[in-house]
C-alpha cells in the first residue's frame, strides 16, 4: 500500500468478499497490535474446494505467527462450511518462497504437486492441501 486510497481500496475488497460470500479476511493481532493478515478465497459459496492466503507484517516474521493463524482459520473454515460442501483447502505459493513453504509444513498441509509456472508467476509453484475429515476419520487420526 502507497497511500490511504489504496488501503481504504483493499479494504472495501475485504468487506465486499465478506458480504458476497467469496472472501474470509481476518486481521492478525498480538496483544492489540496488527501483526498478519489471514483469507479464505471461496469463489463460489458451495463448492468443495477454497484457498487460504496469508501475510505477516515485516517486524512480526519468524515468530511462527502466519502458521498459528492459518491453523485457526482452516479450523474455523471446516467448522462453518463443511456442511455446506468444503471439502478441501489449498495453498499455493511460488517455487522460491520457502517461508511459504515453512507455513504449509507447519500448519500440516501437505505437499500435493507442483504446479507449472504460469503468467504472471515465472516459476513453477506448490500446491499444499487439507482435507476435511468426518468426525471416524478425525479420530482415526489422532
Ligand atoms: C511467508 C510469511 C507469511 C511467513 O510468516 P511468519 O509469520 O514469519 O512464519 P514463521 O514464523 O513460521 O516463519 C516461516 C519461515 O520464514 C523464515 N523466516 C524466519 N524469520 C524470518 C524473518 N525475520 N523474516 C523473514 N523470514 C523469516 C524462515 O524460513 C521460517 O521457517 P523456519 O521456521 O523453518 O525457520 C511471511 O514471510 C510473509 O508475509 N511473506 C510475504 C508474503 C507472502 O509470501 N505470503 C505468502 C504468499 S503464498
Amino acid at each position: 500500500m502507497d497511500d490511504a486510497g489504496q488501503a481504504a481500496y483493499w479494504l472495501s475488497l475485504q468487506y465486499d468478499g465478506w458480504a458476497a460470500g467469496t472472501r474470509y479476511a481476518f486481521a492478525v493481532l498480538d496483544a492489540g497490535e496488527l501483526v498478519g493478515n489471514v483469507v479464505l478465497k471461496r469463489g463460489t459459496p458451495g463448492v468443495e474446494r477454497a484457498e487460504v492466503g496469508y501475510w505477516t507484517a515485516g517486524p512480526a516474521r519468524g515468530r511462527g505467527v502466519a502458521p498459528r493463524a492459518v491453523e485457526a482459520l482452516t479450523a474455523w473454515a471446516f467448522a462453518t462450511f463443511a456442511e455446506g460442501g468444503l471439502r478441501r483447502i489449498d495453498l499455493l505459493h511460488e517455487g522460491d518462497n520457502h517461508a511459504s513453504c515453512r507455513v504449509a509444513e507447519k500448519s500440516g498441509f501437505a505437499l500435493e504437486e507442483i504446479v507449472p509456472a504460469f503468467p504472471p508467476y515465472p516459476l513453477d509453484g506448490h500446491r499444499h492441501s487439507r482435507k476435511w475429515l468426518d468426525g471416524a476419520e478425525r479420530r482415526a487420526s489422532q
